[in-house]
Protein backbone atom coordinates (compact mmCIF):
# COMPACT_ATOMS: atom_id res chain seq x y z
CA UNK A 1 0.00 0.00 0.00
CA UNK A 2 0.94 3.61 -0.87
CA UNK A 3 3.46 5.80 1.83
CA UNK A 4 3.83 8.93 2.44
CA UNK A 5 4.98 10.47 0.04
CA UNK A 6 2.42 9.23 -2.37
CA UNK A 7 3.17 9.00 -5.88
CA UNK A 8 0.15 10.40 -7.81
CA UNK A 9 -0.87 10.96 -11.19
CA UNK A 10 -3.72 13.67 -12.90
CA UNK A 11 -4.68 12.54 -16.13
CA UNK A 12 -6.83 15.54 -17.00
CA UNK A 13 -8.42 17.16 -20.53
CA UNK A 14 -7.93 20.64 -18.58
CA UNK A 15 -5.53 22.46 -16.62
CA UNK A 16 -4.18 25.83 -16.67
CA UNK A 17 -1.91 27.86 -17.57
CA UNK A 18 -1.84 25.16 -20.98
CA UNK A 19 -5.53 23.86 -21.51
CA UNK A 20 -8.99 25.48 -20.17
CA UNK A 21 -12.70 25.61 -20.97
CA UNK A 22 -13.95 26.71 -17.61
CA UNK A 23 -13.48 25.81 -13.83
CA UNK A 24 -11.91 21.85 -14.64
CA UNK A 25 -8.60 23.48 -15.71
CA UNK A 26 -8.36 25.67 -12.45
CA UNK A 27 -9.18 22.54 -10.38
CA UNK A 28 -6.78 20.20 -11.94
CA UNK A 29 -3.83 22.52 -11.80
CA UNK A 30 -4.03 23.75 -8.31
CA UNK A 31 -5.28 20.80 -6.40
CA UNK A 32 -2.16 18.98 -8.24
CA UNK A 33 0.46 22.58 -6.76
CA UNK A 34 -1.64 21.94 -2.96
CA UNK A 35 -0.51 18.11 -2.96
CA UNK A 36 2.95 19.09 -3.98
CA UNK A 37 3.18 21.50 -1.84
CA UNK A 38 2.25 18.75 1.13
CA UNK A 39 5.06 16.65 -0.15
CA UNK A 40 3.42 14.48 -2.48
CA UNK A 41 4.84 13.23 -6.00
CA UNK A 42 2.18 14.33 -8.19
CA UNK A 43 2.26 14.75 -11.81
CA UNK A 44 -0.02 15.64 -14.30
CA UNK A 45 -0.89 14.48 -18.08
CA UNK A 46 -2.78 16.15 -20.71
CA UNK A 47 -2.82 15.98 -24.32
CA UNK A 48 -0.56 18.54 -26.16
CA UNK A 49 -3.00 20.28 -28.21
CA UNK A 50 -2.33 22.28 -30.66
CA UNK A 51 -2.85 25.82 -29.18
CA UNK A 52 0.12 24.64 -26.66
CA UNK A 53 3.47 25.68 -27.85
CA UNK A 54 5.62 22.48 -28.66
CA UNK A 55 9.09 25.06 -28.28
CA UNK A 56 8.18 25.75 -24.94
CA UNK A 57 8.21 22.10 -24.21
CA UNK A 58 11.28 19.62 -23.61
CA UNK A 59 10.76 16.55 -25.28
CA UNK A 60 11.21 13.08 -23.51
CA UNK A 61 13.06 10.45 -25.54
CA UNK A 62 12.40 8.61 -28.41
CA UNK A 63 8.60 7.79 -29.61
CA UNK A 64 5.70 5.76 -27.31
CA UNK A 65 4.09 2.89 -28.80
CA UNK A 66 0.42 2.94 -26.79
CA UNK A 67 -1.61 -0.42 -27.96
CA UNK A 68 -4.85 0.01 -27.95
CA UNK A 69 -7.25 -2.43 -29.36
CA UNK A 70 -5.35 -3.77 -32.11
CA UNK A 71 -3.48 -1.42 -32.86
CA UNK A 72 -0.19 0.59 -31.88
CA UNK A 73 -0.40 4.53 -32.11
CA UNK A 74 2.96 6.12 -31.80
CA UNK A 75 2.87 9.04 -30.03
CA UNK A 76 5.59 11.39 -28.10
CA UNK A 77 5.32 13.01 -25.03
CA UNK A 78 6.87 16.69 -23.92
CA UNK A 79 7.37 17.85 -20.72
CA UNK A 80 7.26 20.63 -18.01
CA UNK A 81 6.99 22.08 -15.08
CA UNK A 82 3.33 23.51 -13.12
CA UNK A 83 4.67 27.53 -13.70
CA UNK A 84 6.75 28.29 -10.21
CA UNK A 85 6.77 24.64 -8.83
CA UNK A 86 9.32 21.40 -10.13
CA UNK A 87 5.74 19.52 -10.55
CA UNK A 88 6.22 17.52 -13.85
CA UNK A 89 3.39 17.89 -16.62
CA UNK A 90 3.64 15.66 -19.20
CA UNK A 91 1.80 16.28 -22.61
CA UNK A 92 1.04 13.48 -24.95
CA UNK A 93 1.48 14.13 -28.91
CA UNK A 94 -0.29 12.33 -31.08
CA UNK A 95 -1.20 14.99 -34.66
CA UNK A 96 -4.20 13.11 -35.97
CA UNK A 97 -5.86 13.12 -32.39
CA UNK A 98 -4.35 16.42 -30.58
CA UNK A 99 -3.79 18.58 -33.44
CA UNK A 100 -6.58 20.67 -33.28
CA UNK A 101 -7.66 24.45 -31.61
CA UNK A 102 -10.22 22.70 -29.70
CA UNK A 103 -10.10 20.52 -26.36
CA UNK A 104 -13.63 19.34 -27.36
CA UNK A 105 -14.87 20.93 -30.35
CA UNK A 106 -14.01 23.47 -32.73
CA UNK A 107 -16.37 25.34 -30.42
CA UNK A 108 -18.69 24.75 -27.61
CA UNK A 109 -21.62 23.68 -30.02
CA UNK A 110 -19.96 21.24 -32.26
CA UNK A 111 -17.93 17.90 -30.30
CA UNK A 112 -15.47 16.83 -32.09
CA UNK A 113 -16.75 12.85 -34.10
CA UNK A 114 -13.44 11.22 -32.65
CA UNK A 115 -13.65 12.05 -28.75
CA UNK A 116 -14.18 8.89 -27.93
CA UNK A 117 -10.77 7.82 -29.43
CA UNK A 118 -8.98 10.64 -28.22
CA UNK A 119 -9.65 10.43 -24.90
CA UNK A 120 -9.12 6.71 -25.05
CA UNK A 121 -5.93 7.02 -26.66
CA UNK A 122 -5.32 9.26 -23.42
CA UNK A 123 -6.00 7.02 -20.92
CA UNK A 124 -4.22 4.20 -22.41
CA UNK A 125 -1.17 6.23 -22.85
CA UNK A 126 -1.27 6.78 -19.20
CA UNK A 127 0.36 3.34 -18.54
CA UNK A 128 2.82 3.71 -21.10
CA UNK A 129 3.95 7.03 -19.60
CA UNK A 130 4.50 5.25 -16.55
CA UNK A 131 5.91 2.81 -18.05
CA UNK A 132 8.48 5.18 -19.79
CA UNK A 133 9.11 6.57 -16.34
CA UNK A 134 9.50 3.65 -14.12
CA UNK A 135 7.59 5.24 -12.13
CA UNK A 136 3.88 3.20 -10.59
CA UNK A 137 2.03 5.73 -9.19
CA UNK A 138 -0.33 4.44 -6.01
CA UNK A 139 -3.01 6.63 -7.11
CA UNK A 140 -4.55 7.87 -10.56
CA UNK A 141 -6.76 10.14 -10.13
CA UNK A 142 -8.80 11.21 -12.79
CA UNK A 143 -11.36 13.93 -13.64
CA UNK A 144 -14.67 13.49 -15.54
CA UNK A 145 -15.60 11.43 -18.71
CA UNK A 146 -11.93 12.46 -20.64
CA UNK A 147 -9.89 10.25 -18.82
CA UNK A 148 -12.59 7.91 -17.19
CA UNK A 149 -11.21 4.72 -18.70
CA UNK A 150 -7.96 4.84 -16.81
CA UNK A 151 -10.30 3.43 -13.56
CA UNK A 152 -12.01 0.47 -16.53
CA UNK A 153 -8.35 -0.20 -17.78
CA UNK A 154 -6.98 -0.63 -14.29
CA UNK A 155 -9.55 -3.00 -13.61
CA UNK A 156 -9.68 -4.96 -16.83
CA UNK A 157 -6.25 -5.07 -18.76
CA UNK A 158 -3.79 -3.65 -16.03
CA UNK A 159 -5.41 -5.73 -13.58
CA UNK A 160 -2.43 -8.17 -13.17
CA UNK A 161 0.22 -5.71 -14.22
CA UNK A 162 3.02 -3.87 -12.36
CA UNK A 163 -0.76 -1.23 -11.77
CA UNK A 164 -1.87 -4.05 -9.92
CA UNK A 165 -1.70 -2.18 -6.61
CA UNK A 166 -2.60 1.23 -8.09
CA UNK A 167 -5.78 2.24 -6.55
CA UNK A 168 -7.91 5.17 -8.96
CA UNK A 169 -10.10 8.02 -7.91
CA UNK A 170 -12.93 9.66 -10.15
CA UNK A 171 -13.89 13.04 -9.38
CA UNK A 172 -16.87 14.32 -11.10
CA UNK A 173 -16.93 18.22 -12.05
CA UNK A 174 -20.15 18.34 -13.73
CA UNK A 175 -22.07 15.31 -13.86
CA UNK A 176 -24.17 17.17 -17.20
CA UNK A 177 -21.23 15.94 -19.49
CA UNK A 178 -20.94 12.08 -19.24
CA UNK A 179 -19.17 11.51 -22.71
CA UNK A 180 -22.12 9.58 -24.75
CA UNK A 181 -21.82 7.87 -27.52
CA UNK A 182 -22.73 5.37 -30.13
CA UNK A 183 -21.40 2.19 -29.18
CA UNK A 184 -19.50 1.41 -32.72
CA UNK A 185 -16.74 3.24 -30.77
CA UNK A 186 -16.21 0.36 -28.30
CA UNK A 187 -14.45 -1.89 -30.49
CA UNK A 188 -10.99 0.65 -29.96
CA UNK A 189 -11.23 0.92 -26.37
CA UNK A 190 -9.87 -3.00 -26.85
CA UNK A 191 -11.72 -4.29 -24.10
CA UNK A 192 -13.80 -7.24 -24.31
CA UNK A 193 -17.77 -6.82 -25.47
CA UNK A 194 -18.26 -8.51 -22.00
CA UNK A 195 -17.71 -4.81 -20.66
CA UNK A 196 -20.62 -3.96 -22.74
CA UNK A 197 -23.12 -4.07 -20.15
CA UNK A 198 -25.48 -2.42 -17.92
CA UNK A 199 -23.58 -2.56 -14.81
CA UNK A 200 -20.84 -0.77 -16.88
CA UNK A 201 -20.58 1.55 -20.08
CA UNK A 202 -24.30 0.29 -21.77
CA UNK A 203 -26.45 2.97 -21.26
CA UNK A 204 -29.56 2.89 -23.32
CA UNK A 205 -27.92 1.22 -25.85
CA UNK A 206 -25.22 3.80 -26.30
CA UNK A 207 -21.44 3.97 -24.79
CA UNK A 208 -21.40 6.29 -21.64
CA UNK A 209 -17.57 7.04 -20.21
CA UNK A 210 -18.25 8.02 -17.38
CA UNK A 211 -21.25 5.93 -16.25
CA UNK A 212 -18.07 3.26 -16.99
CA UNK A 213 -15.70 5.88 -14.90
CA UNK A 214 -18.33 5.57 -11.64
CA UNK A 215 -18.49 1.75 -12.17
CA UNK A 216 -14.83 1.32 -12.31
CA UNK A 217 -13.05 3.31 -9.76
CA UNK A 218 -11.78 2.91 -6.55
CA UNK A 219 -13.42 5.77 -4.99
CA UNK A 220 -15.58 8.86 -6.46
CA UNK A 221 -15.41 12.43 -5.04
CA UNK A 222 -17.32 15.79 -6.54
CA UNK A 223 -16.42 18.97 -5.93
CA UNK A 224 -18.88 20.16 -2.94
CA UNK A 225 -20.84 17.87 -0.48
CA UNK A 226 -24.04 19.47 -1.64
CA UNK A 227 -23.10 18.23 -4.74
CA UNK A 228 -22.37 15.07 -3.46
CA UNK A 229 -25.80 14.75 -1.98
CA UNK A 230 -27.81 16.00 -4.68
CA UNK A 231 -26.50 14.11 -7.83
CA UNK A 232 -28.15 10.75 -5.76
CA UNK A 233 -30.98 12.40 -6.53
CA UNK A 234 -33.48 12.08 -9.66
CA UNK A 235 -33.55 15.97 -9.98
CA UNK A 236 -30.11 16.20 -10.14
CA UNK A 237 -28.73 12.97 -11.51
CA UNK A 238 -28.75 13.26 -15.10
CA UNK A 239 -29.93 9.46 -15.07
CA UNK A 240 -27.12 8.52 -12.91
CA UNK A 241 -28.40 8.52 -9.82
CA UNK A 242 -29.23 5.09 -8.73
CA UNK A 243 -25.63 4.21 -9.55
CA UNK A 244 -24.54 6.94 -7.53
CA UNK A 245 -27.24 5.83 -4.93
CA UNK A 246 -25.31 2.43 -5.09
CA UNK A 247 -21.84 3.64 -4.33
CA UNK A 248 -22.40 6.02 -1.90
CA UNK A 249 -20.59 4.92 0.34
CA UNK A 250 -17.42 5.99 -1.99
CA UNK A 251 -18.51 9.19 -3.37
CA UNK A 252 -17.88 12.14 -1.08
CA UNK A 253 -17.61 16.11 -1.92
CA UNK A 254 -14.77 18.03 -1.42
CA UNK A 255 -15.27 21.69 -2.00
CA UNK A 256 -12.20 23.24 -4.36
CA UNK A 257 -10.45 26.01 -3.59
CA UNK A 258 -9.23 29.31 -4.76
CA UNK A 259 -5.63 29.72 -5.96
CA UNK A 260 -4.86 32.89 -4.37
CA UNK A 261 -1.98 33.45 -6.24
CA UNK A 262 -3.87 34.54 -8.86
CA UNK A 263 -6.85 35.33 -7.32
CA UNK A 264 -6.06 38.02 -5.11
CA UNK A 265 -6.98 41.51 -4.91
CA UNK A 266 -4.08 42.57 -3.21
CA UNK A 267 -1.69 41.06 -5.45
CA UNK A 268 -3.71 40.86 -8.79
CA UNK A 269 -1.75 42.29 -11.84
CA UNK A 270 -4.98 42.84 -14.05
CA UNK A 271 -6.81 45.16 -11.52
CA UNK A 272 -5.97 49.43 -11.64
CA UNK A 273 -5.65 49.20 -7.70
CA UNK A 274 -4.99 46.94 -5.09
CA UNK A 275 -7.19 46.17 -1.70
CA UNK A 276 -8.20 44.16 1.35
CA UNK A 277 -10.86 43.35 3.95
CA UNK A 278 -8.37 45.55 6.00
CA UNK A 279 -7.85 48.42 3.06
CA UNK A 280 -10.87 48.47 1.28
CA UNK A 281 -10.30 51.83 -0.45
CA UNK A 282 -8.83 50.65 -3.62
CA UNK A 283 -12.21 49.00 -4.52
CA UNK A 284 -13.98 52.27 -5.79
CA UNK A 285 -11.06 52.96 -8.24
CA UNK A 286 -11.87 48.97 -9.60
CA UNK A 287 -15.73 49.99 -9.82
CA UNK A 288 -14.82 53.13 -11.96
CA UNK A 289 -12.30 51.82 -14.51
CA UNK A 290 -14.77 48.76 -14.47
CA UNK A 291 -17.72 50.83 -15.38
CA UNK A 292 -15.14 52.94 -17.98
CA UNK A 293 -13.86 49.79 -19.79
CA UNK A 294 -17.72 48.32 -20.43
CA UNK A 295 -18.84 52.14 -21.78
CA UNK A 296 -21.21 52.36 -18.00
CA UNK A 297 -22.06 55.61 -16.96
CA UNK A 298 -19.51 56.05 -14.27
CA UNK A 299 -21.36 56.59 -11.16
CA UNK A 300 -20.20 55.47 -7.61
CA UNK A 301 -23.88 55.42 -6.15
CA UNK A 302 -25.11 52.82 -8.47
CA UNK A 303 -24.52 49.33 -7.86
CA UNK A 304 -22.92 47.30 -10.84
CA UNK A 305 -23.66 43.51 -10.80
CA UNK A 306 -20.87 41.64 -12.38
CA UNK A 307 -21.03 38.00 -14.76
CA UNK A 308 -17.90 36.22 -16.33
CA UNK A 309 -19.41 33.30 -17.26
CA UNK A 310 -19.91 30.10 -19.77
CA UNK A 311 -23.55 30.76 -21.68
CA UNK A 312 -25.01 27.16 -21.44
CA UNK A 313 -27.99 26.14 -19.69
CA UNK A 314 -26.55 25.17 -16.38
CA UNK A 315 -25.39 28.44 -15.41
CA UNK A 316 -29.53 29.91 -15.79
CA UNK A 317 -28.79 31.73 -18.98
CA UNK A 318 -32.78 30.93 -19.80
CA UNK A 319 -33.90 32.25 -16.37
CA UNK A 320 -31.83 35.83 -16.36
CA UNK A 321 -31.79 36.33 -20.51
CA UNK A 322 -34.74 34.09 -21.93
CA UNK A 323 -36.44 36.32 -24.17
CA UNK A 324 -39.41 38.04 -23.44
CA UNK A 325 -39.72 36.09 -19.86
CA UNK A 326 -35.82 36.35 -18.73
CA UNK A 327 -35.47 38.39 -15.29
CA UNK A 328 -32.11 40.82 -16.27
CA UNK A 329 -34.57 42.74 -19.24
CA UNK A 330 -37.26 43.47 -16.47
CA UNK A 331 -34.38 44.31 -13.93
CA UNK A 332 -33.06 46.33 -16.89
CA UNK A 333 -36.64 48.56 -17.35
CA UNK A 334 -37.32 48.32 -13.48
CA UNK A 335 -34.27 49.35 -11.06
CA UNK A 336 -31.47 51.67 -10.76
CA UNK A 337 -28.64 49.13 -11.33
CA UNK A 338 -25.97 48.58 -13.88
CA UNK A 339 -24.62 45.08 -15.55
CA UNK A 340 -21.41 43.97 -16.48
CA UNK A 341 -21.03 40.49 -18.08
CA UNK A 342 -18.63 38.84 -20.29
CA UNK A 343 -19.43 35.46 -21.38
CA UNK A 344 -19.32 33.24 -24.42
CA UNK A 345 -21.31 29.84 -25.17
CA UNK A 346 -24.91 29.42 -26.54
CA UNK A 347 -25.55 31.68 -29.97
CA UNK A 348 -29.31 33.15 -28.85
CA UNK A 349 -27.70 34.17 -25.41
CA UNK A 350 -24.56 35.69 -27.44
CA UNK A 351 -27.47 37.35 -29.60
CA UNK A 352 -29.87 38.49 -26.69
CA UNK A 353 -26.78 39.57 -24.39
CA UNK A 354 -25.86 41.63 -27.92
CA UNK A 355 -29.16 43.47 -28.24
CA UNK A 356 -29.63 44.23 -24.40
CA UNK A 357 -26.24 46.27 -24.74
CA UNK A 358 -27.39 48.07 -27.28
CA UNK A 359 -31.03 48.78 -25.44
CA UNK A 360 -29.73 49.68 -22.37
CA UNK A 361 -27.09 51.87 -21.71
CA UNK A 362 -27.24 50.47 -18.15
CA UNK A 363 -26.02 47.01 -19.96
CA UNK A 364 -22.96 46.23 -20.53
CA UNK A 365 -22.12 42.83 -22.20
CA UNK A 366 -18.86 41.41 -23.76
CA UNK A 367 -18.92 38.57 -26.14
CA UNK A 368 -15.92 35.65 -25.82
CA UNK A 369 -13.42 34.91 -23.59
CA UNK A 370 -11.00 37.32 -21.64
CA UNK A 371 -9.14 36.68 -18.39
CA UNK A 372 -7.92 39.72 -17.85
CA UNK A 373 -11.42 41.39 -18.01
CA UNK A 374 -12.88 38.56 -15.44
CA UNK A 375 -10.43 40.14 -13.10
CA UNK A 376 -12.09 43.62 -13.87
CA UNK A 377 -15.42 42.67 -13.55
CA UNK A 378 -14.60 40.22 -9.84
CA UNK A 379 -13.13 43.49 -8.22
CA UNK A 380 -15.30 46.35 -9.75
CA UNK A 381 -18.57 44.73 -9.15
CA UNK A 382 -20.56 45.32 -6.12
CA UNK A 383 -23.02 42.16 -6.45
CA UNK A 384 -21.91 38.69 -8.59
CA UNK A 385 -24.92 37.20 -10.31
CA UNK A 386 -24.82 33.07 -10.51
CA UNK A 387 -28.41 31.68 -10.81
CA UNK A 388 -27.04 28.60 -11.77
CA UNK A 389 -29.10 25.55 -12.04
CA UNK A 390 -26.81 23.48 -10.77
CA UNK A 391 -23.54 23.96 -10.06
CA UNK A 392 -21.42 21.31 -8.56
CA UNK A 393 -18.86 23.80 -7.02
CA UNK A 394 -18.73 27.08 -8.98
CA UNK A 395 -15.14 29.48 -8.60
CA UNK A 396 -16.58 32.41 -9.71
CA UNK A 397 -18.34 33.12 -6.43
CA UNK A 398 -15.28 32.34 -4.93
CA UNK A 399 -13.58 34.81 -6.27
CA UNK A 400 -16.18 37.21 -5.88
CA UNK A 401 -16.79 36.64 -2.18
CA UNK A 402 -12.72 37.27 -2.08
CA UNK A 403 -12.80 40.41 -4.49
CA UNK A 404 -16.09 42.03 -2.14
CA UNK A 405 -18.24 41.18 -5.00
CA UNK A 406 -21.44 40.14 -3.48
CA UNK A 407 -22.96 36.77 -4.78
CA UNK A 408 -26.43 36.46 -6.31
CA UNK A 409 -27.14 33.11 -5.78
CA UNK A 410 -29.33 29.95 -6.45
CA UNK A 411 -29.07 27.88 -3.25
CA UNK A 412 -27.62 24.47 -4.87
CA UNK A 413 -24.24 22.55 -4.67
CA UNK A 414 -20.95 24.33 -4.25
CA UNK A 415 -22.67 27.89 -4.00
CA UNK A 416 -25.06 26.64 -1.21
CA UNK A 417 -22.13 25.70 0.72
CA UNK A 418 -19.96 28.83 0.08
CA UNK A 419 -21.87 31.68 0.35
CA UNK A 420 -23.90 33.07 3.31
CA UNK A 421 -27.61 34.27 2.84
CA UNK A 422 -28.06 37.66 4.38
CA UNK A 423 -30.13 38.32 7.31
CA UNK A 424 -31.56 41.62 6.81
CA UNK A 425 -32.73 42.09 10.92
CA UNK A 426 -29.01 41.64 11.57
CA UNK A 427 -26.87 42.58 8.37
CA UNK A 428 -24.81 38.88 8.47
CA UNK A 429 -24.56 37.41 5.63
CA UNK A 430 -22.10 37.29 2.34
CA UNK A 431 -24.55 37.09 -0.55
CA UNK A 432 -28.65 36.70 -1.25
CA UNK A 433 -29.89 33.27 -1.97
CA UNK A 434 -33.09 32.11 -3.78
CA UNK A 435 -34.72 28.57 -3.93
CA UNK A 436 -36.58 27.82 -7.31
CA UNK A 437 -34.02 28.45 -10.00
CA UNK A 438 -36.96 30.48 -11.80
CA UNK A 439 -36.86 34.21 -13.55
CA UNK A 440 -39.37 35.47 -10.78
CA UNK A 441 -36.92 34.32 -8.26
CA UNK A 442 -33.86 36.05 -9.72
CA UNK A 443 -36.04 38.77 -10.28
CA UNK A 444 -36.95 39.17 -7.30
CA UNK A 445 -33.66 38.38 -5.39
CA UNK A 446 -31.95 41.04 -8.06
CA UNK A 447 -34.41 43.57 -6.21
CA UNK A 448 -33.47 42.44 -2.95
CA UNK A 449 -30.02 42.93 -3.41
CA UNK A 450 -30.31 46.74 -5.17
CA UNK A 451 -33.03 47.34 -1.99
CA UNK A 452 -30.20 46.63 0.51
CA UNK A 453 -27.65 48.69 -1.80
CA UNK A 454 -30.10 51.68 -1.56
CA UNK A 455 -31.51 51.44 2.09
CA UNK A 456 -28.94 49.08 4.22
CA UNK A 457 -25.44 50.86 3.06
CA UNK A 458 -24.12 49.56 6.62
CA UNK A 459 -25.42 46.03 5.78
CA UNK A 460 -23.75 46.12 2.82
CA UNK A 461 -20.12 47.19 4.39
CA UNK A 462 -20.83 44.81 6.72
CA UNK A 463 -21.66 41.64 4.65
CA UNK A 464 -18.34 42.53 1.85
CA UNK A 465 -15.87 43.05 4.78
CA UNK A 466 -17.69 38.99 5.59
CA UNK A 467 -17.07 38.06 2.30
CA UNK A 468 -13.50 39.48 1.93
CA UNK A 469 -12.88 37.23 4.76
CA UNK A 470 -13.92 34.06 3.19
CA UNK A 471 -11.06 31.65 2.80
CA UNK A 472 -11.21 28.68 0.46
CA UNK A 473 -7.76 27.36 0.47
CA UNK A 474 -6.64 24.46 -1.74
CA UNK A 475 -4.63 23.05 1.30
CA UNK A 476 -7.33 22.14 3.46
CA UNK A 477 -9.03 20.52 0.58
CA UNK A 478 -5.94 18.78 -0.55
CA UNK A 479 -5.44 16.95 3.11
CA UNK A 480 -9.16 15.75 2.16
CA UNK A 481 -8.33 14.37 -1.01
CA UNK A 482 -5.07 12.72 0.65
CA UNK A 483 -7.55 11.04 2.97
CA UNK A 484 -9.81 9.84 0.23
CA UNK A 485 -6.06 8.64 -1.16
CA UNK A 486 -5.28 6.29 1.84
CA UNK A 487 -9.04 5.47 1.51
CA UNK A 488 -9.24 4.36 -2.04
CA UNK A 489 -5.55 2.20 -1.51
CA UNK A 490 -7.58 0.59 1.50
CA UNK A 491 -10.35 -0.72 -0.87
CA UNK A 492 -8.39 -1.77 -3.61
CA UNK A 493 -6.08 -3.74 -1.30
CA UNK A 494 -9.50 -5.00 0.11
CA UNK A 495 -10.51 -6.03 -3.41
CA UNK A 496 -7.50 -8.31 -4.71
P1 LIG B 1 -17.61 26.20 -15.01
O1 LIG B 1 -16.38 25.41 -14.94
O2 LIG B 1 -18.86 25.39 -14.88
O3 LIG B 1 -17.66 27.10 -16.20
P2 LIG B 1 -16.59 27.63 -12.67
O4 LIG B 1 -17.19 28.76 -11.91
O5 LIG B 1 -16.10 26.50 -11.89
O6 LIG B 1 -17.67 27.19 -13.75
O7 LIG B 1 -15.33 28.12 -13.48
C1 LIG B 1 -15.37 28.99 -14.56
C2 LIG B 1 -13.98 29.49 -14.82
O8 LIG B 1 -13.89 29.92 -16.17
C3 LIG B 1 -13.61 30.67 -13.97
O9 LIG B 1 -12.22 30.66 -13.73
C4 LIG B 1 -14.03 31.84 -14.86
O10 LIG B 1 -13.38 33.03 -14.54
C5 LIG B 1 -13.66 31.32 -16.22
N1 LIG B 1 -14.44 31.88 -17.34
C6 LIG B 1 -15.63 31.45 -17.81
N2 LIG B 1 -16.03 32.20 -18.85
C7 LIG B 1 -15.07 33.11 -19.05
C8 LIG B 1 -14.90 34.19 -19.99
N3 LIG B 1 -15.81 34.46 -20.92
N4 LIG B 1 -13.78 34.93 -19.91
C9 LIG B 1 -12.85 34.66 -18.95
N5 LIG B 1 -12.96 33.68 -18.04
C10 LIG B 1 -14.05 32.91 -18.09
C1 LIG C 1 -17.13 22.16 -13.44
C2 LIG C 1 -18.34 22.72 -12.69
C3 LIG C 1 -17.99 23.82 -11.73
C4 LIG C 1 -16.74 23.49 -10.94
C5 LIG C 1 -15.59 23.13 -11.88
C6 LIG C 1 -14.30 22.77 -11.14
O1 LIG C 1 -16.82 22.90 -14.56
O2 LIG C 1 -19.36 23.16 -13.57
O3 LIG C 1 -19.06 24.04 -10.83
O4 LIG C 1 -16.36 24.59 -10.14
O5 LIG C 1 -15.97 22.02 -12.65
O6 LIG C 1 -14.44 21.70 -10.27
Amino acid sequence: MGEFPLKILMVSSEAIPFAKSGGLGDAVSALAKALFRLGHDVRILIPRYYSIDKRQLEQLEGPMGVPIGNLELWTSVYQTNLPETDLPVYFLDYEAYFGRSGIYGADSQHEYMDNPERFALLSKAAFQLCRKLSWVPDIMHVHDWPSSLVPVYLKTTERNSEFKDTASVLTIHNLGYQGIYSKEHFPFFGLDWTEFHGSGFEYHDALNLLKAGITSADSLSTVSPTYAREIQTPGFGFGLDGLLRHRSRELVGILNGIDTDTWNPETDPFIPAHFSAENPEGKALCKEALQKTFGLPVDPSVPVIGMVVRLTEQKGIAEMFGPGYGAVPEVCKTMHAQFAIVGSGDAWCEKELKTLSHLYPHFKARIGYDEKLAHLVEAGSDFYMMPSRYEPCGLNQMYSLRYGSLPIVHRTGGLADTVENYNQDTGDGTGFMFDDPTPRALYNTIGWAVWAWYNRKEHITLMRLKAMQSTFSWEKSAGEYVALYSHALALHASKR
